[in-house]
């Protein structure tokens, strides 16, 4: 009995772990190229906010993904909120249809690569 017990904790932990990495993270590889297609002509190639279609919007402008002061105050569950929902009354539209949700994780792997 205890030792049946011991490995459905082990199964179990593990599949935990596997979950837990899996998922936290996107890859920044692939989140390159989601933000390069659908991201960069507003938030900029360097992530800057400096994109030609952001600065044709009205105030407020494409979030500077490279200022570290501001990006360190966000949860990456903050950021795939803006990314899902996004922001009302601002440029930044909902992905929640156009991005698959690892899609939109993999977005944000490579945004936080950019605040150095
Ligand atoms: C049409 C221009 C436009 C496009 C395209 C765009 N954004 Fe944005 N984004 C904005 C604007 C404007 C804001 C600022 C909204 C605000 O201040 O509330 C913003 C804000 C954000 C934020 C919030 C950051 C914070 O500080 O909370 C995230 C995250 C974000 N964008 C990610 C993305 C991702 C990922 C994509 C591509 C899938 C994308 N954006 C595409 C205009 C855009």
């Amino acid at each position: 009995m205890l030792r049946k017990g011991i490995v459905v904790l082990m199964v179990l932990a593990l599949t935990v772990t596997f979950a837990v990495t899996a998922f936290a993270k996107g890859d920044a590889a692939k989140g390159k190229k989601v933000f390069e297609t659908n991201c960069a002509m507003c938030h900029g190639n360097e992530g800057k906010g400096d994109g030609a279609a952001g600065a044709a919007l009205p105030p407020p402008k494409p979030r500077n993904f490279t200022d570290k002061a501001l990006m360190s105050t966000k949860t990456d569950d903050d950021l795939f909120k803006v990314v899902t929902k996004g922001s009302p009354n601002t440029g930044m539209a909902p992905y929640e249809k156009m991005l698959s949700e690892a899609d939109r994780w993999d977005a944000i792997a490579y945004i936080r690569t950019l605040a150095k």
